[in-house]
């Protein structure tokens, strides 16, 4: 969550009473009668994350009605919310088999609990339940888009499997990963959280931009904290990329610019999985300043993209909320 500047002091309550009831719906949604259903989605529910997602989709629904925060007792928002929140666990749940992680926002991973064929199943779960809840909004068009999103998503995790181990992965085709996987949701977040909010097509194109450029910048951040953060206060298993060959944007920045034995040092730590000289490499050089300036650009992008617009006074809450994404440490 934000931190709310106190020049928004009348906002704050609204979007903290609009998340608590996002997060009761996200309860009442995984309800089921067997224990060995509620239990999982009760270890679910208590992943606590940022909640940047349903954040973004509130506030992007507050500034596409000019500011007005009585827009939050549309239930409409609130399930939306709840189901992009629904959405990113599923996949999370899924990524988490993928990358074969422990942990996840404090607490052991699915697969670590109950072995991969539960997290598999549980991250289908979710991701039906998702769609459950959002065909009770009532709104067809809504639901196809959400139906792109995730469909995006799931390329982005494919492009990305496909070019694991892959030295070769370019600069725009990482671009392509991110994007797909991860800005897709966060950019809708701010596109349909405006459109259910009732807001123009140019407010709505403009928010969805602006949470765009905020998940690149997201993904970046947390492709850097998985080279170079600090577990216990991100999380969850760090180290997971280099582990499992997937090359992020400060190893080809790195691999950009430096000299034959340098380049040459990279590409042994890359192929053996050594984080320790990876790291040590990193540090040595500028990719990892590099990145984050690319993030801080794409933090730029997003703020730019809602330039000139009339949202009621939620400009600086969107810029914070734009910020919070790179100087997070979790
Ligand atoms: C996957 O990226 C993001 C998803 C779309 C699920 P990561 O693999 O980097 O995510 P974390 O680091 O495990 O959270
Ligand atoms: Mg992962
Ligand atoms: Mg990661």
């Amino acid at each position: 969550m934000i931190e709310i500047d106190p020049a928004h002091a009348h906002l704050a309550a609204p979007l903290a009473d609009a998340l608590g009831a996002v997060e009761r719906r996200f309860e009442t949604q995984l309800v089921s009668e067997f224990p060995a259903v509620s239990d999982l989605c009760e270890h679910v529910s208590r992943y606590r994350g940022k909640m940047l997602r349903p954040t973004m989709t509130l506030l992007s629904g507050i500034a596409a009605a000019r500011g007005d925060a009585s827009i939050l007792e549309r239930d409409a928002l609130v399930r939306l919310a709840a189901v992009v929140e629904m959405i990113h666990m599923a996949t999370l749940v899924h990524d988490d088999v993928l990358d074969e992680a422990d942990d996840r926002r404090g607490g052991r991973t699915v697969n670590r609990l109950r072995g991969n064929e539960t997290a598999v199943m549980l991250g289908d779960y979710l991701i039906s339940n998702a769609f459950h809840l959002a065909a009770t909004i009532g709104d067809a068009g809504l639901t196809v888009k959400l139906g792109e999103i995730t469909n995006t998503l799931c390329e982005g995790e494919l492009i990305q499997l496909h070019h694991r181990e892959d030295l070769g992965l370019d600069f725009p085709t990482y671009l392509e990963v991110i994007r797909r996987k991860t800005a897709a949701l966060v950019g809708g977040c701010g596109r349909l959280g405006a459109l259910v909010a009732g807001g123009d097509e140019r407010t709505c194109e403009a928010l969805g931009r602006f949470g765009e450029e905020l998940g690149i910048a997201f993904q970046v951040r947390d492709d850097i904290l998985d080279l170079d953060g600090n577990a216990d206060e991100v999380g969850k298993t760090l180290g997971r990329d280099l582990a499992k060959g997937k090359l992020t944007l400060p190893v080809i920045l790195l691999l950009d610019t430096a000299p034959p034995d340098r380049f040459e040092r990279v590409v042994h730590a890359f192929e053996s999985h050594d984080s320790e000289l990876l790291l040590e490499l990193l540090r040595e050089s500028d990719g990892m300043d590099r990145a984050l300036a690319f993030a801080r650009e794409r933090v730029d992008a997003g703020v730019a993209a809602i330039d000139g617009l009339d949202l009621g006074g939620t400009e600086s809450l969107l810029r914070d909320l734009a910020a919070s994404v790179i100087t997070r440490s979790r």
